[in-house]
């Protein structure tokens, strides 16, 4: 098997994509010219911007957007207040249907928002009649300017529910909806929307956050005007907390609905492990906004090579394949341990590990200083591995499993007098340095 004929077309809720690459419904899926362009870059599909009827009219703030770097790094997170669509809804639908006459092979997912149950169904309907083959709906903006609309939908769930029901009265399209993470248990939601009649999940949509605040003004970014708010926290910093969600709606039996996963994707191995976790299709915005729609060549090369390697024909067979192994924490086997294990053949003897196991570990190095180099006194080593998280060089420190009959120095060991009854003394003082 080559790479290259790795077919990665994937059915989602019945609809087929070329692959499971989405643009996510945001600034980069706003109109049909740069929807158009993303699909001559490789994209297989778009979640469109989110429509709504116009009878509510959309100003975005300004300015709508605020980066969150950290150190070197660019736009580790973004912040943004931008409302959906503002474009007449008409013009939006056209676009739908230029899409859908010149771009046939490629499916139109429509984001819609209504204000009330019938304005939900009017853009709904209207989406559906001008080419969408299928719905997101948006229950999971996190700063709406219109009251009581986006994630206070998500997070109300029986309104969810009810909305849900109500656009699947009037389309015959695949319908999705969108989770915010402004929640504790996303598996609530998500059950409502199945039981308003949802078709499929998208998560997530953006954690509501502050980026930064300005330290002259005291005014939290994006300034809009001297004022600033919680609002949409996305990126590369949210993507751990997004899968969680996938894999927990992925665990959750009685869910049993395809899942297009969202946050943090910028990667062929941000893909995979969405994929891995549950997730059918990805949908991508700030790594776009960073880098452009061709980072889709990126994932589409890595993971056809990624399949052939492994041998794997078909995207659906790595769908979930991480669940079985994701387990909770009480089920870890805590008889078999370890430590850290040095390879001071290839220490450039900069120190950092002795820093960090001293300050934040288990005081379990000594240092060398003549020869500049880390000496690890075994039995004290707490097998955090923080060092290795530290270290330079790449391969020096690894985790070693060590013999059952292997001790730490410290572990705690239950007194087995205490087991039932809980008993304490009061300690003399004591002289830390004996
Ligand atoms: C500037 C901006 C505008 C967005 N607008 C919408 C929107 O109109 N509808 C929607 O469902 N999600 C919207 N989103 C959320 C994204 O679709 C996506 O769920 C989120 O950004 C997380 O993915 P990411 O980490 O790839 O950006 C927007 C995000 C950004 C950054």
């Amino acid at each position: 098997m080559t790479a290259k004929n790795i077919d990665l077309s994937v059915d989602f809720a019945g609809v087929k994509f070329k692959n499971p690459f989405l643009l996510s419904s945001s600034p980069v899926s706003n109109s049909a010219e740069m929807v158009a362009q993303s699909f001559e870059a490789g994209w297989g599909g778009v979640v469109f911007k989110t429509l709504a009827s116009g009878r509510w009219p959309i100003v975005h703030p300004s300015p709508r957007m605020n980066p969150y770097h950290y150190g070197s790094t660019k736009m580790m997170g973004l912040q943004n207040v931008e409302q959906i669509s503002d474009r007449p809804l008409k013009d939006n639908l056209l676009d739908l249907l230029y899409l859908k006459k010149n771009y046939p092979d490629h499916p139109i997912v429509a984001s819609v928002m209504g204000f009330s149950t019938e304005d939900w169904q009017y853009v709904a309907k209207a989406a559906e009649d001008n080419g969408a083959d299928m719905l997101e709906l948006n229950f999971s903006c996190p700063h709406m300017t219109i009251e009581g609309s986006g994630h206070k939908v998500g997070q109300a769930f029986p309104l969810l529910e009810g909305f849900t029901e109500a656009v699947k009265k009037v389309v015959k399209i695949p319908v999705m909806a969108k989770m915010t993470p402004n929640i504790t248990d996303i598996t609530e939601p998500a059950m409502f929307a199945k039981k308003g009649g949802a078709d499929a999940i998208s998560a997530v949509n953006t954690f509501r956050g502050i980026s930064e605040i300005g330290r002259d003004d005291w005014i939290p970014k994006p300034n809009i005007f001297g004022v600033g708010a919680e609002s949409g926290y996305s990126g590369p910093a949210v993507k751990p907390v997004a899968l969680h969600f996938i894999a927990d709606m992925a665990k959750c039996k009685g869910l049993g609905l395809p899942l297009s996963g969202i946050g943090g994707i910028e990667t062929w191995v941000d893909v995979l492990e969405y994929l891995l976790v549950g997730a059918t299709t990805i949908q991508v915005t700030t790594g776009i906004i960073h880098y452009g729609y061709r980072i889709v060549e990126d994932m589409a090369e890595g993971l056809r090579d990624y399949m052939a390697s492994k041998g794997i024909n078909e995207v659906t067979d790595l769908i979930g394949k991480a669940l079985p192994n994701l387990k909770e924490t009480d089920h870890f086997d805590l008889e078999r341990q370890g430590r850290a294990e040095y390879n001071y053949d290839i220490c450039i003897g900069c120190g950092q590990c002795y820093i960090v196991c001293n300050d934040a570990a288990g005081q379990a190095l000594e240092w060398e200083a003549e020869k500049r180099r880390p000496k690890l006194i075994e039995d004290k080593c707490l097998s955090c591995m923080v060092c290795s998280f530290v270290c330079p060089v790449p391969g020096l420190i690894t985790f070693k499993e060590m013999p059952k009959q292997w001790q730490r120095n410290e572990t705690a060991v239950m007194d087995p007098s205490l087991e039932k009854e809980l008993k304490y003394e009061r300690f003399e003082e004591v002289d830390l340095k004996t």
